[in-house]
């Protein structure tokens, strides 16, 4: 269905079918586009269009009501500066007869791009020696923490793709998306959730003192070179100590996301529970975004692989809290114990990048009959037998676990047993 609008009403997800007064007016070369940058959306208002014709069995419509109260857009209280505005304009949602016409991905990317945008300028300012605009921002902070409540799979998937060019700028947005996501799933109070995405915009902050060509060497540092940006926490907090009043964890994650909960972090080298909880969360998300992100010059680890690796890192993380994160990815890592619907264990041993919560598992052991079963391989699929939750090694089978696991590992699957269980794949 074909609906005619006003430049001004204009909002990301459009799909626009025509230009208003013709392509000689436009300032795009497509005749048909989705409208899904800040950047587009500013231009299209800036160019004197009057009006567009928008197809919304491919897009969102026009927004049929005032934003809800609490948003972001709602209040003079919350305004934040026009450019900003315009930037963040959040794509309504469709109605029920829309619905569908925009995916949860392209909702969660519109957002995504919305708040690159701002950040990227922002950080720019910062780095020509302007102070850090907080006020842009946290308008920002609130749009993720919506989009995480909304979808968090769909807002942790997007923020996974980064350029080169971009990277600082999405791993920033990234940081806050699974900072939201996982003080969520502890069940934090909502203004230390919020508090914790400005936390997460803000960590690397600290960046922007450090030599553009440093930040974007491909490979590996030299020592001296490792040495500057090893000083970005530091420089990150004093630059945060110099303008309004912060969150104090905003301030915290900024010095403290390096740590290690062994004490072998920087800069202060804290250990255990001299770090916040903050700080030991944010260790985490800071890590695990790097290294599942796709970079032009490594190849990315899955989320499951990322995940078996980080937990593998003695000492680095606070493993306790390490578990708690994994729950709120929802992803098992390889090598992590489970506990499948059918009531067996079993232990990861393959990733599934296109289904990540679907991954293969070498089941070992019956739990209502309390014994062990030859070994198989499956996938955890919905349709043969999904994962019901993370177990515990150790309190399941106490110190034997570690030599029954390499045991379980190092077994061939068994064919009879494997033969007779759908979706066997040995
Ligand atoms: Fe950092």
């Amino acid at each position: 269905m074909l609906v005619t609008i006003k430049t001004e009403d204009a909002r990301l997800g459009m799909f626009v079918h025509a230009v208003k007064g013709g392509w000689m007016a436009s300032p795009f070369w497509r005749r048909h586009f989705m409208l899904d940058t800040a950047a587009d959306l500013k231009k299209l208002r800036e160019s004197g269009v009057v009006g567009l014709v928008i197809d919304l069995s491919r897009g969102i419509g026009p927004a049929a009501a005032p934003p809800a109260p609490g948003s972001v857009l709602a209040g003079p209280d919350d305004a934040a500066p026009d450019a900003g505005l315009a930037a963040l304009d959040e794509p309504h949602l469709p109605s029920r007869r829309r619905r569908g016409a925009i995916s949860p991905e392209q909702r969660a990317q519109a957002v995504v791009d919305a708040s690159k945008v701002i950040v990227q300028a922002m950080f720019d300012e910062v780095r020509l020696g302007r102070a850090v605009d907080v006020q842009a921002l946290t308008p920002v902070a609130e749009q993720i923490v919506e989009s995480v409540t909304r979808d968090a799979a769909a807002m942790l998937n997007v923020t996974r793709l980064k350029s080169k060019d971009e990277y600082t700028y999405v791993h920033s947005i990234a940081v806050a998306a699974l900072l939201i996501h996982f003080a969520q799933t502890l069940k934090l109070p909502d203004a230390d959730v919020s508090a914790l995405g400005l936390a997460g915009l803000l960590h690397d902050i600290g960046k922007m003192g450090v030599p553009k060509a440093l930040l974007d060497k491909p490979g590996k540092l030299e020592p001296p070179e490792m040495a500057v940006l090893r000083h970005h926490p530091e420089k990150g907090y004093a630059l945060l100590s110099a303008g309004r009043a912060l969150p104090p964890v905003v301030l915290d994650v900024c010095l403290h996301h390096h740590e290690r909960y062994d004490g072998r972090g920087y800069p202060e080298g804290l250990r255990g529970d001299q770090l916040s909880l903050a700080a030991r969360m944010s260790s985490i998300c800071d890590v695990y975004d790097a290294v599942t992100s796709q970079r032009p010059y490594k190849r990315p680890w899955s989320p499951s692989e990322a995940l078996s690796r980080m937990r593998s890192w003695s000492g680095h993380f606070d493993a306790e809290l390490l578990d708690r994160f994994i729950e709120s990815i929802g992803i098992h890592p390889v090598g992590g114990l489970v506990r499948l619907q059918s009531s067996r264990l079993a232990i990861v041993i393959e990733g599934n990048d296109r289904e990540p919560t679907q991954p293969i598992v070498r089941v070992f052991y019956d739990i209502p009959a309390q014994r062990f079963i030859p070994a198989h391989d499956l996938a955890a699929t919905i349709a043969d037998d999904p994962i019901h939750r993370a177990e515990c090694g150790q309190r399941w089978f106490g110190d034997r676990w570690t030599t029954l696991e390499s045991e379980i590992l190092g077994e061939r699957p068994a064919p009879s047993a494997a033969a007779m269980s759908k979706g066997v794949l040995s």
